[in-house]
C-alpha cells in the first residue's frame, strides 16, 4: 500500500465537504452494537413439520439471528380465494422464536396460487411475441394488472393484520427480486396510455413533439392510437421507448409502494424492504417512494470468469459486491443483503464450487460497505423443484453443514468478536473521507445510448466501470447518486456519459463547481434533452459555459485499428468515442489525439471555475488506463491523498474497523496505518482472505 500524497489540507477538505449523509434514518431499525445481523431463508412448506424444530435449533446454534418465511407460499396462505390459513406459519414463527430467531415475513406476490391464474387469466404476463406465461413457475403475474394488485393487497392485508404487531417479526420483504417487466398484457397497454396522458397533459401535440413523430410519418392523433412499443421491431421510435421504459419501471415501483402502504397500516415497528437484483440500468432500484431502505441479492460464482486469474471464476468479480454496496447505500444510508449464495448455484451455464474462503470473503465485502444485515439463500438444499442442485447452509440430509455453511458460521463468530471492539458507524479515517467521490447516475442515459450507440463497441456500464475501478484502487468511498442528492457533500463528482441533461442540471453543476466542487464530465454528456432529442444549437453546446470548451466533432474508430491519445508522454488506445474539443482560453489541455486529421487536437481539458474545477474527458479509452491516470493526475492536483491498491484488493472502513479483502490470485501484503491493531487475519492476506484491523 502506498499513500500517494498526504497533506494538511485534509482537515480543510473535511470542513468544506462535511460528511452528513442519511445514516441517521436507518438507525431507527438497527443498533451499532449488533454491527450486522445474519440470517437464512427457510421454507417451512417444503419440509415435514416434525423437522422444523430441529432445523431452527441448528440454525440458531450456528449463529444465525433471523430467518425468512413465506416468500413463495401464497398457495399455502390462501388455499382458496378468501380462505386464509396462517396456522402452519404461526407454528413456524413460534418455533423460530423458541430458538431466538427473528423472522422476516414475505408477501409471496411472485407466486400466485393456481386458483388465481385459472379464475383470472387476464393477470398473466404477455410477452412481446404474444406468449402468455402460465402457472407452474414464478413471476408470471402482471404488475400492471389492477386486478392482480387488488388480489395481492387483500392477501397482504390479512398477513399484515396477523403479523404486523408481532415483535417476533423484524421486517417484511415485498415480492421476490421484483424486476422491470416488459409486459404486453392489455392492462399494461391501457396503463401506458394513462401514463402518457398524464405526462403530456392530455395534449397529443406535446407527445408528437417529444417523440419526434413528424419523422417517418409516425404522427398520432389520439392517445388511443398508441400501443406499447415493439422493442424487437427494427428502428422503433426510441423516444417512445424511453417513455415506455419509465412506465415499465414505474409499474414495479408503484406495486411495491402500494404493498408497503398496506403493510405499514398494521406494522409500526417492522422495516419493509424488497430484494432487488442489482441491475442498476433497469431503473427501478431506489425509485420507490416508500421502502425503508434498499436491499439486494448477489450471486458471485456461476461459471463466468469475471474474477482474477485461472481460478478467478471461483471467487468472482472483485467489484461486484462493492458496486452494489456503493449503489444501494446512498439512498437511505444503509442496506441489507437478502441473498448471498452459500455454495454452488443451479442456474449458471456451469455451476462450480466457490474457492474455499470465498463465501466468507463475500460476507466481509457486504459488511465492509456499511450493511446492517446479510441473509443467505438458503438454509436447506431443496430435494425437489427447479433448484435441486442449489446448495444450502446444510445439505440434502438437512443436517450436514456445507463448507459454505461453515464459512457463514465463522463469519458470525468473527462478528461476535468485533462487537466487543466497535466504535460508532461513521468512525473512519480522515484521509479515507477526504477522497470520497460521487458518481452521478441516471439509468435513462444508458437506455438512451443503448438505442443509438453509434459504435457497437460502446458499453455504458464498462465506461462507468473504468472510473469506478480506479476510485476503488484509490481506496475511496464511492457513492452512486441520483440528481436528487446534494452534490455539495462530495469533494469530487464524476458524471460519466451523462447524455440526457437540461439547463437546470447544467446550472446545478456550475454552482457545485463555483462553490468548490470538482466535477468530471465524460464524453457524450449533455448532448440530448430529457426526451432524447438533440438541441437546436451547436452540437453538445449545453455544457460549453461549464467546460469552457466547444465541441468540434466526434469520431468513432474500428476496434482493431484504434487511435491513440497522448497524455504526459504516455499513449492510450481508444476507439469507441472520441470528441475533438476546441478549448477556451482558460482551459488547460491534458491530452491530445495523435493521429488523423485532428492530430494534436484536445481530448481532455480542465479549468478552474469559481472555487472548484471542471475536467472534461472527451474520449473513452480501450482499457481504462487513461481514465485511471487522469484521475490520479486530478486527485494529486487537488491534494487529495489516494492509495494505489492493485485490482482485486479492496479497502473500506466502518465502525472504527478497516477491512481489506483480497479477490486476487496472489497474496497481498498490506501496510497497516500507524497505531492500527490487527483483529482478524494477518497483514499478508491470501487469496480470498480478509484482514480486519482497528484504527
Ligand atoms: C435468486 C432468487 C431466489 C432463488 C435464487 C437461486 O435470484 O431470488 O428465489 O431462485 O436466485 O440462486
Amino acid at each position: 500500500m502506498k499513500i500517494r500524497r498526504t497533506t494538511p489540507l485534509l482537515l480543510l477538505l473535511c470542513c468544506l465537504f462535511p460528511v452528513t449523509g442519511s445514516a441517521e434514518q436507518a438507525t431507527r431499525w438497527f443498533n451499532d452494537k449488533d454491527l450486522t445481523l445474519t440470517g437464512a431463508y427457510y421454507y417451512p412448506e417444503h419440509w415435514d413439520e416434525s423437522q422444523w424444530e430441529r432445523d431452527f435449533k441448528q440454525m440458531s446454534e450456528l449463529g444465525f439471528e433471523f430467518t425468512h418465511f413465506a416468500e413463495f407460499a401464497w398457495a399455502q396462505l390462501e388455499p382458496e380465494e378468501g380462505v386464509y390459513d396462517f396456522d402452519w406459519l404461526d407454528h413456524a414463527v413460534a418455533l423460530a422464536d423458541k430458538y431466538g430467531l427473528k423472522v422476516v415475513m414475505c408477501t409471496s406476490t411472485a407466486t400466485p396460487p393456481v386458483w388465481l391464474s385459472r379464475k383470472y387469466p387476464e393477470i398473466l404476463i404477455r410477452l412481446e411475441d404474444g406468449t402468455v406465461l402460465d402457472h407452474g413457475a414464478r413471476q408470471h403475474a402482471s404488475f400492471a394488472s389492477p386486478l392482480y394488485r387488488e388480489l395481492s393487497y387483500k392477501m397482504i392485508e390479512k398477513l399484515a393484520e396477523h403479523y404486523g404487531n408481532d415483535s417476533r417479526v423484524i421486517g417484511w420483504q415485498l415480492d421476490n427480486e421484483p424486476d422491470v417487466q416488459f409486459d404486453y398484457n392489455p392492462a399494461a397497454e391501457a396503463g401506458f396510455r394513462a401514463f402518457l396522458r398524464e405526462k403530456y397533459h392530455n395534449d397529443i401535440h406535446a407527445l408528437n413533439d417529444a417523440w419526434g413523430t413528424a419523422f417517418w410519418s409516425e404522427l398520432y392523433h389520439t392517445f388511443d392510437e398508441i400501443t406499447l412499443p415493439k422493442l424487437r421491431q427494427m428502428f422503433m421510435n426510441h423516444h417512445q421507448i424511453l417513455d415506455y421504459r419509465c412506465f415499465a419501471a414505474l409499474q414495479t415501483t408503484s406495486f411495491l409502494d402500494e404493498q408497503y402502504r398496506v403493510i405499514r397500516k398494521h406494522a409500526k415497528d417492522q422495516w419493509i424492504i424488497t430484494n432487488f437484483i442489482p441491475d442498476y440500468e433497469h431503473g427501478h432500484i431506489g425509485q420507490t417512494k416508500e421502502l425503508d431502505f434498499q436491499c439486494y441479492t448477489r450471486y458471485m460464482v456461476y461459471g463466468d470468469n469475471e474474477g482474477i486469474g485461472r481460478r478467478g471464476y471461483r471467487v468472482g468479480n472483485p467489484l461486484r459486491i462493492a458496486w452494489a454496496n456503493d449503489f444501494f447505500h446512498p439512498f437511505q444510508g444503509t442496506y441489507g443483503v437478502m441473498e448471498l449464495q452459500p455454495g454452488q448455484v443451479n442456474w449458471g451455464g456451469i455451476n462450480p464450487q466457490p474457492l474455499p474462503g470465498a463465501v466468507r470473503l463475500w460476507l466481509w465485502s457486504v459488511f465492509a460497505g456499511g450493511s446492517d444485515f446479510t441473509c443467505t439463500y438458503r438454509y436447506r438444499q431443496p430435494l425437489y423443484g427447479t433448484e435441486q442442485y442449489h446448495y444450502g447452509i446444510v445439505g440434502t440430509d438437512g443436517v450436514t453443514v456445507t463448507p459454505g455453511g461453515r464459512e457463514f458460521e465463522q463469519f458470525m463468530k468473527e462478528i461476535a468478536l468485533l462487537c466487543k471492539e466497535y466504535a460508532p458507524r461513521e468512525t473512519k479515517p480522515a484521509d479515507y473521507l477526504a477522497r470520497r467521490t460521487a458518481i452521478l447516475f441516471n439509468h435513462e442515459n444508458a437506455w438512451s445510448i443503448q438505442r443509438q450507440k453509434q459504435n457497437s463497441t460502446w458499453n455504458t456500464q464498462r465506461h462507468i466501470e473504468k472510473y469506478y475501478r480506479t476510485l476503488k484502487s484509490f481506496g475511496a468511498p464511492v457513492d452512486f447518486i441520483y440528481e436528487d442528492k446534494d452534490f455539495n457533500e462530495y469533494p469530487v463528482m464524476i458524471a460519466p456519459a451523462y447524455q440526457l441533461a437540461d439547463k437546470e442540471l447544467t446550472d446545478r453543476w456550475i454552482s457545485y463547481v463555483q462553490q468548490g466542487g470538482n466535477l468530471v464530465l465524460t464524453c457524450r454528456t449533455g448532448q440530448k434533452d430529457r426526451y432524447g432529442r438533440l438541441f437546436e444549437a451547436p452540437f453538445g453546446s449545453l455544457i460549453n459555459e461549464l467546460t469552457g470548451n466547444r465541441l468540434d466533432f466526434f469520431d468513432l474508430l474500428l476496434p482493431n485499428d484504434p487511435g491513440v491519445v497522448l497524455m504526459d508522454g504516455k499513449r492510450y488506445p481508444w476507439n469507441t468515442w472520441g470528441e475533438i474539443l476546441i478549448p477556451g482560453k482558460e482551459s488547460e489541455v491534458w491530452a491530445t489525439y495523435t493521429e488523423e486529421f485532428y492530430e494534436g487536437k484536445p481530448a481532455i481539458t480542465t479549468r478552474r471555475l469559481g472555487k472548484g474545477t471542471i475536467t472534461y474527458v472527451g474520449v473513452d479509452s480501450q482499457d481504462g488506463s487513461l481514465e485511471r491516470d487522469l484521475l490520479i493526475k486530478l486527485y494529486n492536483k487537488l491534494n487529495i491523498p489516494v492509495m494505489d491498491l492493485p485490482y482485486g484488493i479492496t479497502l473500506e472502513y466502518r465502525n472504527g474497523f478497516g477491512i481489506v479483502m483480497n479477490y486476487s490470485d496472489q497474496p497481498y501484503t498490506f501496510n497497516l496505518p500507524a497505531g492500527a491493531k490487527v483483529l482478524i487475519g494477518d497483514t499478508t492476506i491470501p487469496t480470498a482472505g480478509v484482514l480486519v484491523f482497528k484504527i
